[in-house]
Formats: structure tokens, C-alpha cells, sequence
């Protein structure tokens, strides 16, 4: 292996991003890659990528061989992307369609098996080639800087530039649990994403493992999918049919007593067993008991990341995906203050404090139509911001890191309220 960012080098030693990310494709030993050269001896090409737009700087890796495909890469899907990458992708694609992406001084990763060994055995987009029943023929990848807590996303293509599928892959402890909870959620919703009033869903086509990666594929959403502006008005009749899977409202139960506050405190026990924060996190969850005990609720399913960048239009109607951290038997309205929460956050920025108001204020506005009157609003937030803490530990014990944005500011911000 010569050094990264050489000609005719292996870009799985490289520590950045298109290090990262042909780590987590191709991690087998007895894949040889090879940026700028052909095949070693004994090997057989399995696949190219233009390593778009170079080593240093690579944004995509896109297949190469079929110009219809290449270009389908690009444009697929471009109006989910961020208005910043929009252009580029557009541009690109128009270029791939005529072929120039071929003949363009892109960089070209070539994918190699040795002689004998059937590709499926050791790449994943064969593998899930066979698992989809045939018809994949290329896979096409976005680069972006390491991150412990990013899953590298294949989209599948047959040889038209049809999208087939998209596979999340998971390739640390933390993505992998993220990757098979996805399609743990996706299962379960087959039943009810079809009835009238609740969002629809990507269909789960494949699960499996190869090596050290837990994959979960889904299929492709509409060519025509629209993304929810991230300033358009909350949606607390979809939140209540997520919650509700068409089941008639929940009778309002105590928190004290609740299967959902046995697994708060069972899971700040296990914080506190390992990190610093968690025994303040078992504090806090006794806290929250004591204010909030004899305060009921209904308790339901929630999507788990409900955001604007998770949800779409089509044909009037709403998609949702990214299900990784759905789950049952929370108190309902967890997605509404969810929402609210990162639009502030993430979206717009602003710190944990603020956020917090805006999550608030977004509850007090649509309270009546979830049956939360003032108390119970209060209840939603504490035990919401509990809840986002602990997934907040439960990645960084998995591997992914704290996110520096939530902690330890959001303890702070329990804390503070749920003081006596
Ligand atoms: N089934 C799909 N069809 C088309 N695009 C998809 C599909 N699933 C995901 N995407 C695209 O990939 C992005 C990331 O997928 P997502 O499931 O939200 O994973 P993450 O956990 O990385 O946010 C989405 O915002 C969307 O643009
Ligand atoms: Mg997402």
C-alpha cells in the first residue's frame, strides 16, 4: 500500500471522508481497491466509481459503465437534497447523461475480487444485487466527512438508472443497532402504513449482514417526492395516527407505574453504571417521578426523529422515513415536541435553552388537539428531554460520540427544570 492520497493507492487508509466510506463499502480483505490503476494480478474488475470531484475533495462515488446510470445518481432525489448541493448534482448529471462524466478527469476507483470469488460473497452491492432478487446492477454512494455516527447509504440502479432500493449501512456498534431498529420499525409498520391518515412509509425490501455491517434496505421513495419546507406548520393529526397505529385514543394512564418510566430509570441505572453524567441522569428520572407521577398521559408509538428533512409530499400525501429511532409506549406528543426541538436546534442553530422555549411554545399551540392540557404539556416536555438525554448516552456508549450539541447541556436544562 503506498500513501494516502497517492496514485494507485487504497483509499480504505485514507482518514478522511472516501477513507471512511470505502472502509464501511468494501470491508474485506480480499477486496482490492485502487484509486488510478487497474486490477492487481489475480484480480477481476467487479466495479467502478468516479471519485467525484477528486481524492481530496470527493463528494460521490458514482458508477461508472452506464452513462444512463451515472447520471440517474445525480438527479434522483435531487429536490430532497439541501438547496446548496441542488445545482451541483443537477449540473453533473446532465454532464453524466452525455456521457462526459466517463471521459472527464475524474479519479476512478476500480473494485477488484480475485479470480474464482463470486463478488457477492464480499461486496455488498452484489450481495444485495441477490437479496433483491437480481435487476441491481450499480450502487452509487455520497461521501461525507467521518462521523461515528453516519451511515454510508448505497442507492441501488439497474441497468436503466431505475432506483431499486436504498441501503443504510451500519458499521460501528452504534449504527448497526441504528440500522437493524430501522428495520425492526419498518416490519412492524406493513400493517398500518397503508391506512388512510397515516404517513406513508418505505417498504423494507432486504436485511441482512455481511462481515462486520448490519444493512437495512428500503425502497426507493417516489421519483417525485417533495420534501416538507422546514418551515411549514407543524402536524399533530399525523403525529396522533403515528401514535395511534388507527387504534381509538388511549385512556390518559399515570407516569408512576408506566412501562415507559421502568425503562427511564432502568436506562439511567445503566448511564450511571458508565459514565460520569448518569448519575445525575438517575437524579433527574426520580425527579421527573416525583413531579410527575400521579400526572397521565396517553402512551403510544412514536416515528422517533420526526423533523422536517424526514418527511416528504407526494400526491397530497405525507412520507415519512428514517424510522431507526421509533419505538412504543411513549407519551404521545413526542414527536411534536421532537419537531419542534430540532427545527430550533439543528435547523436554525440555537442553543438547547431556546430550543426548549420554541418546543414549549409549539406544545401550548396544538395541546388541545393531543388532549395535553398545561400540566400535562409540562409532563411531555420533562419526560421528553429525559428521553432525548438517554439517547444521547445510549449513542455515545455505542461508539458514536457525544453530540456536543445536546450534552451536557441538556442535563443542565433538566436539571433546572425538574428542580425542587
Ligand atoms: N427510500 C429512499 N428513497 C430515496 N431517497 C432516500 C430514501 N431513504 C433515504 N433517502 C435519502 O437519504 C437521506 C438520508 O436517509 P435517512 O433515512 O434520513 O437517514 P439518516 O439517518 O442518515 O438521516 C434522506 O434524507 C433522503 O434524501
Ligand atoms: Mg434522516
Amino acid at each position: 500500500m503506498t500513501a494516502a492520497g497517492s496514485v494507485s493507492t487504497d483509499p480504505r487508509c485514507r482518514a478522511d471522508g472516501l477513507g471512511w466510506v470505502s472502509r464501511a463499502l468494501f470491508d474485506d480483505d480480499r477486496i482490492a481497491l485502487r484509486v488510478g490503476g487497474g486490477p492487481p494480478a489475480g484480480y477481476a474488475v467487479a466495479a467502478r466509481y468516479a471519485v467525484v470531484p477528486s481524492v481530496d475533495r470527493a463528494r460521490f462515488l458514482l458508477p461508472l459503465g452506464a452513462p444512463r446510470v451515472t447520471a440517474a445518481a445525480l438527479l434522483a432525489y435531487n429536490a430532497l437534497r439541501p438547496v446548496t448541493v441542488r445545482p451541483i448534482r443537477a449540473a453533473l448529471g446532465v454532464a453524466a447523461r452525455a456521457g462526459v462524466v466517463e471521459l472527464a478527469p475524474f479519479p476512478v476507483l476500480t473494485v477488484a475480487v480475485a479470480v474464482g470469488l463470486d463478488p457477492a460473497e464480499v461486496l455488498l452491492a452484489d450481495r444485495l444485487a441477490v437479496l433483491l432478487g437480481g435487476g441491481v446492477r450499480y450502487a452509487a454512494c455520497g461521501v461525507r466527512p467521518p462521523d461515528p455516527n453516519h451511515k454510508p447509504t448505497l442507492q441501488l440502479f439497474d441497468a436503466a438508472g431505475r432506483p431499486r432500493g436504498y441501503a443504510k449501512i451500519g458499521w460501528n456498534p452504534a449504527t448497526r443497532i441504528l440500522v437493524a431498529q430501522e428495520a425492526a420499525a419498518l416490519r412492524a409498520l406493513t400493517a398500518v402504513a397503508g391506512v388512510a391518515g397515516h404517513p406513508r412509509v418505505p417498504r423494507l425490501l432486504a436485511e441482512t449482514t455481511l462481515g462486520r455491517r448490519a444493512v437495512t434496505v428500503v425502497e426507493p421513495l417516489p421519483a417525485t417526492v417533495r420534501r416538507v419546507p422546514a418551515g411549514a406548520a407543524a402536524d399533530p393529526t399525523a403525529v396522533l395516527a403515528v401514535a395511534r397505529r388507527h387504534r381509538p385514543p388511549g385512556e390518559p394512564r399515570p407516569l408512576a407505574g408506566s412501562s415507559f418510566l421502568a425503562r427511564l430509570t432502568a436506562e439511567a441505572r445503566r448511564a450511571a453504571a458508565t459514565v460520569a453524567g448518569g448519575a445525575r441522569a438517575v437524579r433527574a428520572v426520580a425527579a421527573l417521578a416525583r413531579r410527575h407521577g400521579d400526572g397521565t398521559v396517553e402512551f403510544g408509538h412514536w416515528h422517533g426523529d420526526w423533523v422536517p428533512w424526514n418527511l416528504g409530499r407526494h400526491g397530497g400525501n405525507l412520507i415519512a422515513w428514517d424510522w431507526e429511532h421509533s419505538g412504543p409506549d411513549v407519551p404521545v406528543g413526542f414527536d411534536l415536541v421532537h419537531d419542534a426541538f430540532h427545527r430550533a436546534l439543528v435547523g436554525r442553530g440555537e442553543p438547547v435553552a431556546s430550543a426548549v422555549d420554541r418546543m414549549t411554545a409549539g406544545l401550548a399551540r396544538h395541546g388541545t388537539r393531543l388532549g395535553l392540557d398545561r400540566r400535562r404539556q409540562r409532563l411531555v416536555v420533562d419526560a421528553y428531554l429525559m428521553e432525548l438525554w438517554l439517547r444521547t448516552w445510549r449513542l455515545a456508549e455505542a461508539g458514536a460520540g457525544w453530540n456536543r450539541r445536546l450534552h451536557p447541556a441538556l442535563l443542565d436544562v433538566v436539571e433546572h427544570r425538574l428542580g425542587d
